[in-house]
C-alpha cells in the first residue's frame, strides 16, 4: 500500500524497520506486535504511517514541551542553516546562538549557575557532570576524590560512566563492572515513610544513612553527589519527604562534596518552575539538562556550573576541563532551542504546567473514588503518575487499549504515566483523561476487577 503522507510504501517500511533498525531500549514483545511509525506531528498530536492520529500523553519522550512543529523554531532554525549551519565550540571558537543561549540559561536558571558546557544529551550532561566534578577535585589538589554517591532506583544515562550512578538493575547488569567508587543509598520517597514517622522525621533519617556513609568511606574520597530531585517516569515522580533536598545541600557543603542534580527529566517548567529544585530552594553545584531544552527540536543537552566551580578550570595553562565533542552545542540546536525558551516564556507554559497539573490531579482525585484499580496518584505539575492496584500485565493492557482508541500512553508496569506537552489545554486534559477514565472501565471489565 501507498502511504500518501510518507510517499512510499508502508509495508515495505515496516518491514525495513524491523530488518534494519536497533531500537533504542528495544522490547521484542513489543515489536513483536509491529512498528509504529510516525510520519506528522501537531501540537500535542502525532500522526502513523496509517493516517491515524494519536494525543500524546507522554510528549515524545518528555520532550516537545512547546508541541510539535511550531512555526517560530521553523523559522529560527532555517534562518540558521541559511547563515551559519554549524561550527564547533572547540579550544575557542563560539557562535552567536551558543552565547545566547548561555546567556538565557544563566538567567532561568536557579542561584548563581551560570556558567553551561553543552553536550549533545542528557547522558552526556550527566557523563561530563561526573567528569566535571572529578576533575574540580583534582585541581584543588584533592585527586583522591573520586568516588560518586547515588541513589537507588535512579536513572541518570546509557554510557557507562552515568550508567554506573544509575540505580535500577535493568540498565547496568550486562554491562559491570562499570565505573568504579559509585555508592548508593535509598530513594528518597515520602510515600515509602513509614505510619507515624512525620515527613520532616523521615527526611531526617535518609539524611542520617547519608551521612553514615559518608563517614564509613571518609568524606575525603567523595567527589560528587549525583540525584534525579524528582525521580523520574520510571518509578512514578515520587516526590521526596520535606527537607530532604535542603539536609542533602548541606551535607555536601559541610563535606566539600559537589552536588548534581539531574533535571533532566524534571526541567523545563514540567513540573511548575522552570527546575524542581526551586521547589525547595535549593541551587546545586551542577544542573545537567536535556530533553525539554530543546522543545524536541535538535538534541542537546547542557551541563551548568557556577563561578566557583567553572574558576577551576581557568587558572592558566593545564587546567582546562578535559572534556569535549565535536556537535556538543551545535548551532542550529542552539538556535532551535532559543526558540523554544522564548515560546515557553511567551505563553507562559511553566505556569500552565502548575495550572494544568492542579486541574489534572483534581480529576484523577475524582476519577479515584470511581476506579478500583486507582491505587495512588502522584507527582507534581505536568509530571503525573498513577499506580494501579493490579499487575503489569493490567498497565501493558490499558496501555495497547490507549493506542487502539488514539492515545499515546507510557506505562512502567502498573504504573501509567501522564506527562503531556505543556501547551496542553483545559480541554484536552479532559480528552486524556477521558480516555484514561473509558481505560481503565474496560480494564476493570476484562480482568474481572470490578
Ligand atoms: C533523569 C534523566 N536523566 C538522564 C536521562 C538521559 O537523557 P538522554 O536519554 O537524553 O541521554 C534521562 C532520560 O530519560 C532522564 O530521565
Amino acid at each position: 500500500m501507498k502511504n500518501a503522507d510518507a510517499g512510499t510504501d508502508a509495508g515495505a517500511l515496516e518491514r525495513d524497520a524491523l530488518d534494519l533498525i536497533i531500537p533504542h531500549f528495544a522490547s521484542n514483545a513489543e515489536l513483536a506486535k509491529g512498528p509504529k511509525i510516525f510520519v506528522r506531528g501537531e501540537g500535542c498530536y502525532v500522526f502513523d504511517i496509517h493516517g491515524r492520529r494519536y494525543f500524546d500523553s507522554f510528549a515524545t519522550l518528555l520532550t516537545t514541551v512547546c508541541g510539535h512543529c511550531r512555526p517560530e523554531v521553523t523559522r529560527a532554525v532555517t534562518e540558521q542553516m541559511q547563515r551559519l549551519e554549524f561550527f564547533p565550540n572547540y579550544v575557542d571558537a563560539f557562535t552567536v546562538p551558543l552565547i545566547e543561549l548561555a546567556r538565557k540559561l544563566a538567567e532561568i536558571a536557579p542561584g548563581d549557575l551560570s556558567v553551561s558546557f553543552f553536550v549533545n544529551s542528557g547522558s552526556e550532561a550527566n557523563e561530563t557532570a561526573l567528569k566535571m566534578a572529578r576533575q574540580f577535585h583534582v585541581e584543588r589538589g584533592e585527586r583522591q576524590r573520586y568516588k560518586f554517591i547515588a541513589r537507588r532506583d535512579s536513572y541518570h544515562a546509557t554510557t557507562l560512566g552515568g550508567g554506573a550512578v544509575t540505580g535500577l538493575k535493568w540498565f547496568r547488569e550486562y554491562f559491570e563492572p562499570l565505573l568504579p567508587g559509585a555508592l548508593f543509598v535509598r530513594a528518597a520517597r515520602d510515600r515509602d515513610r513509614p505510619r507515624g514517622v512525620s515527613s520532616k522525621a523521615y527526611a531526617r533519617l535518609l539524611i542520617k544513612e547519608i551521612e553514615d556513609l559518608i563517614a564509613q568511606e571518609g568524606a575525603d574520597t567523595i567527589a560528587g553527589f549525583i540525584m534525579d530531585p524528582l525521580p523520574g517516569s520510571n518509578t512514578g515522580y515520587p516526590l521526596p519527604p520535606e527537607g530532604y533536598l535542603r539536609g542533602v545541600r548541606e551535607i555536601c557543603d559541610r563535606h566539600g562534596i559537589v552536588l548534581i542534580l539531574d533535571e533532566v527529566q524534571s526541567g523545563f517548567g514540567k513540573t511548575g518552575r522552570w527546575f524542581f529544585c526551586e521547589h525547595d530552594g535549593v541551587t546545586p553545584d551542577i544542573l545537567t539538562l536535556g530533553k525539554g531544552l530543546t522543545g524536541g527540536y535538535i538534541p542537546l543537552g547542557v551541563t551548568m556550573t557556577t563561578p566557583r566551580l567553572a574558576a577551576v578550570f581557568r587558572q592558566g595553562p593545564g587546567s582546562e576541563f578535559r572534556s569535549g565533542s565535536t556537535y556538543g552545542g551545535h548551532t542550529v540546536a542552539c538556535a532551535a532551542t532559543l526558540a523554544n525558551i522564548g515560546i515557553i516564556e511567551r505563553e507562559g507554559l511553566v505556569e500552565n504546567a502548575r495550572r494544568m497539573g492542579a486541574h489534572c490531579r483534581r480529576q484523577l482525585a475524582a476519577m479515584r473514588r470511581r476506579h478500583p484499580l486507582i491505587g495512588a496518584v502522584s507527582g507534581i505539575g505536568l509530571l503525573l503518575a498513577v499506580t494501579l492496584k493490579a499487575d503489569a500485565e493490567v498497565g501493558t493492557w490499558i496501555r495497547d487499549w490507549c493506542w487502539q482508541n488514539g492515545m499515546i500512553l507510557r506505562n512502567n508496569g502498573n504504573i501509567l504515566v501522564l506527562a503531556p506537552s505543556l501547551i496542553i489545554t483545559r480541554d484536552q486534559v479532559d480528552e486524556m483523561l477521558g480516555l484514561i477514565d473509558r481505560a481503565l472501565t474496560a480494564a476493570e471489565h476484562e480482568h474481572g476487577l470490578l
